[in-house]
């Protein structure tokens, strides 16, 4: 199980020392080796650099992500963090096309799909995310909405394959409604709309699905059960290092087989 802390735009240096220090204390570590748990994080830019070191110096197994990336590659893009830049640093994957940059920042279906081919052409893991808002759902358009997001996502990892790119891709259901609500999808949810998107698309590999939309401690387990499910993507609850370690305990346990593994390099 793939588990990603988004930590959004949380988080100082101070209160990252104090994060990573928490991890590297645990004794988890053994547990989880030989395990199929893998544990990412995803600060803000400004942090990557730091929590990259931070994990190297503790000798941490965590993959770090970034919470986005340009559709830009180097030049005049005052503002934007190019792939190149991630890869210098050793950032490891990236969420692409999370909600609240779809509706707060203009994210587009088709800078989801240029992002995810860049990431993908670098080896690095891209996790695309997608999901239909509260009132989509009420009016029935869950699929039509999730279809509108997944086809040129699909599209574009179908030619990655073609042209002999085999990193790990990961799909994240992340219903609007569901995140920071409290309120989660429940199996039911994640079950029927990744059995449409598997079933939808002829996937060159079965999609591997990560769920994020208010995932804490006390729906983990019964989430992690659910056969569809790689990994989750968690905001609030694991800005807590002791809840990341709590939950990680908790999916461990399970030793449920998954779909796709991503290596920590
Ligand atoms: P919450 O876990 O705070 O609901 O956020 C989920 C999310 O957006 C992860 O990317």
């Amino acid at each position: 199980m793939f588990l990603v802390a988004n930590w959004k735009m949380n988080m100082t240096r101070a209160l990252i020392d104090e994060y990573l220090d928490v991890l590297s204390e645990s004794s988890i570590w053994g547990t989880l080796d030989g395990s199929r748990i893998r544990i990412g994080i995803a600060p803000s830019h400004v942090y990557l650099d730091h929590v990259v070191l931070g994990i190297q110096n503790r000798d941490l197994p965590i993959i770090v992500l970034a919470q986005d990336v340009s559709t830009r590659t180097s030049g005049a893009f005052t503002g934007e963090v190019g792939m190149p830049n991630l890869l210098d640093i050793g950032v490891k994957g990236v969420v692409i096309g999370h909600s609240e940059r779809r509706r707060f920042f203009h994210e587009t279906d088709e800078n989801v799909v240029i992002k995810t081919d860049l990431s993908l052409s670098a080896d690095m893991v891209p996790i695309v995310c997608f999901g239909e808002s509260g009132s989509q759902r009420k009016r029935g358009k869950t699929f039509s909405v999730v279809k509108s997001q997944i086809e040129p996502v699909f599209k574009g990892v179908k030619k990655a394959r073609e042209r002999g790119i085999t990193s790990p891709f990961y799909l994240a259901y992340e219903p609007v409604w569901a995140i920071g609500s409290g309120q989660n999808a429940t199996p039911a949810d994640i079950h029927e709309v990744a059995k449409y998107v598997s079933e939808e698309f002829s996937w060159p590999d079965p999609p591997a699905f990560l769920y994020g939309g208010s995932v804490s401690s006390d729906n983990i387990r019964s989430l992690s059960s659910l056969g569809d499910l790689s990994g989750f993507l968690v905001g609030s609850a694991w800005l807590d290092p002791h809840a990341l370690l709590h939950s990680a305990d908790l999916v461990r346990q399970l030793n449920r087989p998954v779909r796709e593994g991503v290596h920590v390099k």
